[in-house]
């Protein structure tokens, strides 16, 4: 059994704290700027422990591990905090800034011979991974394009973290890399990419279109934090296609044919909201003593935030603390 302890009791803690009750995992630790904060997740989720700052919670020996719920633009001093007291890592997407960050975080942990995860959930969801089990059996022939798009109006959801600059703002960090990370399932690294982006006057990206191509394939991608988009993935190939409702927390997908007859249908509904299936991987490469998961190894962590630092370096935005 794994016990766990939270950095930062904000909305995503709240998530992370229900799922656990479909695990066998603690709840140990909850973590807060301010302990009253603290004392009410304990109190609403039953954490053993309350800390008024995330570094007293650091010093507990019994944390085995920490989970990092933070905005992105704060998880790489974090992260090394929690590296320098030894403790392995599951940390919310995205993972960091760019791809710099990112890889120091890596190289530290591997050097302390720690584990850490990027906490990209949807790619150890069942559904998820009988998804692309079964496209690889070649239900739907070849693969030949996609399209996912993921958008909501966040613009006034009173998140510092959606506007302020320092703590990564604007739709690609929070929104984009949830197509990015699927797109990358389906079709791998990208050879190049055409991008388009709709600027906020403060300076971060309201809402983007990109376009990866492949060798052969190509994806058709779109985030926004200023309109709600379908939230619908469709992977096209040469004898048919698939729909991915809410492809980011799927537990269903439906697979077509060219006459749009019904081939297959995958359900595997969540236990309690598709975080408790993270959770489990992250214990168990803990508990098996891997500093990696084979479900969203470091390479991939860094490719994807690389594809971000692309895709800001040709829209010309910049984080002040990078
Ligand atoms: N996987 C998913 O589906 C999903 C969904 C939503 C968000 N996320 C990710 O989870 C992370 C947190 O998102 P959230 O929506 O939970 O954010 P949030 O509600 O704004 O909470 C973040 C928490 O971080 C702590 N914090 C520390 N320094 C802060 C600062 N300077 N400004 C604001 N907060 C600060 C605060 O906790 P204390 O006051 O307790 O210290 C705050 O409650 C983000 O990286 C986001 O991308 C993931």
């Amino acid at each position: 059994m794994i016990r766990f302890g939270v950095i930062g009791a904000g909305s995503i803690a709240n998530t992370f704290s229900l799922a656990m009750k479909a695990t066998k995992h603690q709840l140990y630790a909850i973590s807060s700027r301010d302990i009253e904060k603290a004392k009410q997740f304990q109190q609403t989720y039953g954490y053993e422990k309350a800390y008024g700052s995330y570094e007293a919670m650091l010093r507990d020996p019994n944390v085995d591990c920490v989970y990092i719920a933070t905005p992105h633009g704060l998880h790489y001093d974090h992260m090394m905090l929690a590296l320098d007291y030894k403790k392995p890592i599951l940390c919310e997407k995205s993972f960091t800034l760019n791809a710099k960050q990112a890889e120091e975080v890596l190289y530290k942990a591997q050097e302390k011979k720690l584990f850490v995860m990027e906490a990209m959930w949807t790619r150890m969801l069942p559904a998820i991974q009988e998804l692309k089990k079964t496209l690889d059996s070649g239900i739907i022939g070849t693969l030949t394009h996609m399209e996912a798009s993921f958008g909501f109006d966040l613009r006034n959801n009173g998140k510092d973290r959606m506007i302020d600059l320092s703590l990564g703002a604007g739709a690609l960090l929070d929104i984009g890399v949830y197509p990015i990370h699927f797109a990358h399932l389906i079709f791998g690294n990208p050879k190049r990419f055409e991008t388009e982006v709709k600027m906020d006057p403060r300076g971060f990206d309201l809402s983007e279109s990109f376009t990866f191509y492949y060798e052969n394939q190509k994806a058709i991608l779109e985030s926004s934090m200023a309109s709600n988009l379908n939230q619908i993935a469709i992977i096209y190939g040469t004898k048919g296609y698939v729909k991915v409702p809410r492809f980011w927390s799927t537990d269903q997908a439906t697979f077509y044919d060219l006459n749009n007859k019904v081939v297959k249908e995958i359900n595997h509904p969540h236990l309690v909201n598709g975080f408790e299936y993270e959770i489990n991987e992250a214990a168990e490469c803990i508990e098996k003593g891997q500093l990696e998961s084979k479900h969203i190894p470091h390479m991939l962590t860094i490719e994807i935030m690389k594809e971000m630092d692309a895709l800001r370096n040709a829209w010309g935005m910049k984080f002040p603390n990078e």
